[in-house]
């Protein structure tokens, strides 16, 4: 794979803040991709950008771009891109760092080009090498259908402290899981009288998080889904406490789990992420022992998509299922080790979004070549759709 020429542009994410996309042109053409950033971050992640900010992040890149044009990189598998991991650990020893969300898009762009180089598809090439080729699994949606938290301005100067109530159908095929939870979000909308919409285009309310679960509830009973939870609760976690915006649901840390363990049963809630502090690892163990293994209990800011924090979660039984949010970690070969340690201590995958989204529709490929249960996005949106109409396009050609 020759690079030709690489050139990186600033364009707007759907916040409308700034983010970088990369175009690298080979023989094969150009390929592109750009990263998507959070707003509830844990605190594990890797920075995304320089610490100077994007702005210098974004003037090395285009420095790095000079130093891989005119080069071959041979990339067949995922851990070839260590051939560039090289050449980037050089360039920042030298000249400083890129950030998380520069070698998200180089290896994404990289793949891309790859895939073409070797007459695949993106997740094909990406199942062949983790999969051994085996027909891949169609994922079902998990789509954000209410939020609350960071995420949402409160109205009335109310909203619920948990950050996304979710819908996850369960059909044959995802694009018909994908109507019925299109369907479901404008029923949702009607119940709730909402007009508004957050930042991953989810009903904004002023209801408790109880009064949301409620209406939750008889909406999944006439469509035959269930219900989801990020709870996000580092964002709402201080000193021992959890604090809630209704001064009377201040809670310390025994009385979160027990509230946890009261809404998973009285609400038949099907997937809880976050649902205690993101270093109580024992927390969630309690929480999951509970469960009897009905319910996914998720890590998102608990495990940041490092290979190292999951072991810890594996080793603590903390969780059985993770959130993989690639530019959390910054690379795909880290990526694929988390996906290993998935597939071999049986931990469900989620592979998600970001709050701030760009029009890169790579996370559909992602989730169907490593093999993911699930994929978290918002349920519309053009950034959103665009990667729900990606995983549709997969299970078309298959
Ligand atoms: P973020 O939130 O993209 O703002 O980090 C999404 C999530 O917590 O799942
Ligand atoms: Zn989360």
């Amino acid at each position: 794979m020759f690079i030709k020429e690489a050139k990186p542009r600033v364009i707007l994410n759907s916040r409308k803040e700034k983010s970088i996309e990369i175009a690298i042109h080979t023989y094969e053409g150009k390929f592109t991709c750009s990263a998507p950033s959070g707003k509830s971050t844990g605190k594990h992640e890797v920075a995304s950008y320089n610490s100077k900010g994007i702005e210098k992040s974004f003037y090395l890149l285009k420095q790095f771009c000079n130093h891989i044009r005119h080069k071959n990189f041979l990339i067949k598998v995922i851990d070839d891109l260590l051939q560039l991991d090289v050449v980037v650990k050089t360039f920042e020893k030298k000249y400083g760092q890129l950030g998380g969300n520069i070698t998200y898009i180089l290896h994404g762009a990289f793949l891309k080009a790859a895939a073409k180089d070797n007459n695949k598809e993106l997740w094909q090439l990406i199942n062949d090498d983790i999969n051994n080729s085996k027909k891949p699994k169609i994922p079902m949606p998990i789509g954000n259908c209410i939020g609350g938290g960071l995420h949402s301005k409160p109205i009335n100067n109310k909203r619920p402290d948990f950050q996304e109530f979710e819908l996850i159908p369960k059909e044959k095929t995802f694009s018909r899981a994908v109507t019925i939870n299109i369907t479901a979000y404008h029923e949702a909308k009607n119940l709730l009288k909402s007009r508004y919409i957050n930042d991953e285009n989810a009903w904004k309310t002023d209801k408790t998080n109880e009064e949301v679960l409620y209406i939750l509830l008889s909406i999944a009973q006439k469509y035959n889904l269930r219900i989801g939870l990020d709870i996000a609760t580092s964002s709402f976690y201080k000193d021992g406490y959890y604090n809630y915006k209704n001064k009377e649901l201040i809670r310390d840390r025994l009385d979160q789990i027990d509230y946890i363990k009261r809404l998973i049963k009285k609400y038949k809630l099907f997937y809880v992420e976050d649902p205690i502090d993101e270093e109580d690892f024992s927390g969630f163990k309690e929480i999951l022992n509970h469960t009897n293994g009905k319910t996914l209990i998720t890590g998102d800011d608990l495990t940041t998509t490092n290979p190292k924090r999951l072991l810890r979660a594996i080793r603590a039984k903390s969780i059985n299922a993770i959130i993989i949010k690639p530019n959390q970690i910054g690379s795909l070969i880290k990526v694929k080790k988390v996906v290993e340690l998935c597939k071999r201590y049986n931990i469900t995958m989620i592979f998600s979004h970001r709050s701030g989204e760009t029009m890169d529709n790579i996370l559909g490929d992602y989730c169907v070549g490593f093999g993911g249960h699930f994929i978290k996005t918002g349920i519309i949106g053009p950034e959103r759709l665009i990667k729900l109409k990606r995983v549709i396009d997969i299970e078309k050609s298959l």
